[in-house]
């Protein structure tokens, strides 16, 4: 069970681990973790419904912005975390419509047992088109075309900090024989120490730095020869993100469509995520030598890219099909649903025209 190999691991390192090595293992410990053993995490008999997995709006719009790209870069598509492989079989046909149709729609996932899931899928949803999806292993070390990929940061480890009046100490997991528990610990390492003396909130406040996810948008970013990265992904600007009020942080556990904020609670079995600090992420590609091409709310960039046309080609006479289209797009646009928290980021190089998406309400300036 994960659980005792976390223990274990923990007792091994002196009776402490840092949260985001406990997060990597509860999520991804090879056959063990959440996302590496057999449940279905994602769609209504899962956990969570991502916005691929709700409708196929989503894709066929993102695909707009896809193609968009492709015929400036020429290249291929990269798919970072593709869960069911929904998202690939939707935005892959989509392009085979309206062109311009990769050569290759490449896909970049952890989880061997999902690689097996994605596979199966789109051999059943596009079975014409699964010939140019091919799996790789680790981030290329050079890449032309699009790089996408939709509730994958969040899913991937973070430090926990805690500021007080009299210091600041990283949150790490400890054993107490029959549970896991909190310990904190004086934060001394660099340059984490320096990123959180930078942010500064209010003490006493809890909350969570990246450390994976950036790296990785960095690494992505010095790969990306011409082309760019689309991020798709809920959180905020720094400024929000450590606003005084949000003084307990955005870790979230996810189980059978329940939010809670207990890690600790059945590891293994269920999802484990926080926010992102979409500042960072910047950072971290431009650090990598790309440019912002855009940052803007979900609702903005689906509408910009012509999500209402996409409607519209459902006749509304037709009901059965049109209102449950009509359903998914208020639950992808409304500010009170995906439509404001969750935001799309757009980072390239060799792309001197601006991009459909971010035609009206961008909001790059606040990074
Ligand atoms: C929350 S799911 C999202 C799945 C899908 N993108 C969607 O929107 O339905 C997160 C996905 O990211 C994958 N993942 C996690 N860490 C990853 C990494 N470092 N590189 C690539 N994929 C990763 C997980 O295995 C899973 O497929």
């Amino acid at each position: 069970m994960v659980v005792q190999l976390i223990a274990d691991e923990i007792a091994r390192s002196g009776g402490w681990i840092g949260f985001d090595r406990y997060m990597q293992l509860a999520l991804y410990a090879p056959a063990l973790g959440y996302y590496t053993a057999g449940a279905i995490k994602l769609g209504s008999s899962g956990d969570f419904v991502t916005a691929p997995e709700l409708s196929p709006l989503f894709s066929q719009t993102l695909a707009r912005q896809v193609g968009e790209i492709l015929s400036v870069t020429g290249g291929d598509v990269l798919e970072l975390g593709a869960g069911s492989g929904r998202m690939a079989a939707d935005v892959l046909q989509a392009l085979a419509q309206s062109g311009p149709l990769p050569a290759r729609y490449l896909i970049l996932e952890v989880s061997g047992e999902l690689v097996a899931r994605q596979r199966q899928r789109l051999r059943a949803l596009a079975p014409h088109l699964a010939s140019r999806v091919a799996w790789i292993d680790r981030a290329p070390s050079a890449f032309r075309g699009v790089i996408v990929c939709n509730e994958v940061l969040d899913a991937l480890p973070v430090r926990l900090i805690r500021w007080e009046a009299d210091g600041i100490c990283e949150r790490g997991v400890a054993w107490s024989g029959d549970a896991f528990a909190w310990d904190d610990r004086p934060l001394i390492e660099q340059p984490l120490l320096t990123q959180a003396r930078r942010l500064n909130p209010p003490p006493p406040y809890l909350s969570e730095i990246g450390c994976v996810g950036p790296a990785l948008v960095g690494t992505l970013a010095r790969a990306l020869e011409r082309g760019a990265l689309l991020l798709v992904d809920y959180g905020f600007g720094e400024r929000e993100y450590y606003h005084p009020q949000r003084s307990q942080g955005t870790l979230m556990c996810h189980f059978r469509h329940r939010a809670h904020d207990d890690p600790f609670f059945l590891p293994g079995l269920q999802d484990i995520t926080s926010h992102i600090d979409f500042s960072a992420v910047a950072r971290a590609a431009i650090d990598g030598g790309v440019e912002m091409l855009g940052y803007s709310t979900q609702a903005n960039f689906l509408i910009n890219l012509g999500i209402t046309d996409l409607m519209a080609l459902t006749s509304a006479a037709d009901a059965a099909t049109y209102l449950p289209l009509a359903a998914q797009a208020q639950q992808l646009l409304s500010p009170a649903e995906m439509g404001e928290l969750f935001k799309v980021i757009a980072l390239g190089r060799g792309i001197d025209h601006s991009l459909s998406g971010f035609s009206s309400g961008d909001m790059s300036r606040l990074l």
